[in-house]
């Protein structure tokens, strides 16, 4: 999309954003949703730890290309990185590296078990510059100020309160750090994913809008997901 495209778009979308006191509804739940909606979007269920392995197919890659992902994030050595919902780690291992060990990477996640997992996927990989941290539906519990670049991949739309973790991570970004979203595209019918599990690029950036954010391009190299980067505005 071209950058005069998205910035319309958000303007748009602005006049629109809910109040407050209405931001979230709850309404019957269709067969694989939570009932609670935002901005018209129906809230899918957490992945539970207990499909964890589904994170470490070795089909991933290929369906994936989680290297061309990693090659779109543009990190540099020393980059403070945090990845919320990091589940398994898989995509935190891949950005180890490039990284370096003056870098860090905040792997965030909501369930324990994850982290345990985690924890033992870097031992075993002798990596030592993944921290995990035990975030609440609220707050991915980051400092304030640090972060060159969240990540956020298959993850947001099972977020039960993304107004309030969009608020957070902002708060822990540096002012022009940036703020990824890959989802699945939600466009593209060929692309075998629940429904809810899938967002399009649209709502991601309905969602963004009353956020401290100003979109930097969206990225469509991928074969299912697409790559939404935002930035952080100076606070006015
Ligand atoms: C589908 S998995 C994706 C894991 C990882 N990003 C990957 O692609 O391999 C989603 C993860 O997000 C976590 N999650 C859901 N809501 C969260 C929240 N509010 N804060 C942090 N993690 C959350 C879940 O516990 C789960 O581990």
């Amino acid at each position: 999309m071209p950058l005069v495209v998205g910035c319309l778009l958000m303007a748009q979308v602005n006049s629109t954003a809910p109040k407050t006191n209405d931001r979230y509804q709850f309404r019957q739940p269709s067969p694989d949703g939570t009932g609670k909606f935002y901005m018209e979007r129906e809230i899918s269920h957490v992945m539970g730890h207990l499909a964890a392995e589904w994170l470490e197919r070795p089909e991933r890659e290929a369906e994936e290309r989680v290297s061309l992902l990693i090659e779109a994030f543009k990190l540099s050595p020393g980059d403070m990185v945090a990845d919320i919902g990091v589940g398994t780690g898989y995509i935190a291992r891949q950005m180890a590296e490039p990284i370096g060990p003056e870098g860090i990477i905040y792997g965030v996640d909501i369930q324990q078990e994850m982290l345990d997992l985690l924890a033992a996927n870097m031992k075993r990989l002798q990596i030592t510059n993944i921290k995990g941290v035990l975030g609440d539906v609220t707050d991915p519990k980051l400092p304030p100020d640090v972060i060159d670049l969240a990540i956020m991949v298959d993850v947001y739309h099972e977020f039960s309160h993304p107004y309030e973790m969009i608020q957070a991570i902002c708060h822990s970004l540096k002012v022009g750090g940036r703020l990824v979203f890959v989802e699945y595209r939600a466009e593209d019918p060929a692309v075998p994913i629940k429904r809810l599990h899938k967002m399009s690029e649209l709502q991601v950036l309905k969602e963004a809008t009353p956020h401290p954010l100003e979109w930097v391009e969206t990225i469509h190299t991928l074969p299912r997901q697409h790559i939404i980067i935002f930035k952080k505005k100076p606070s006015s």
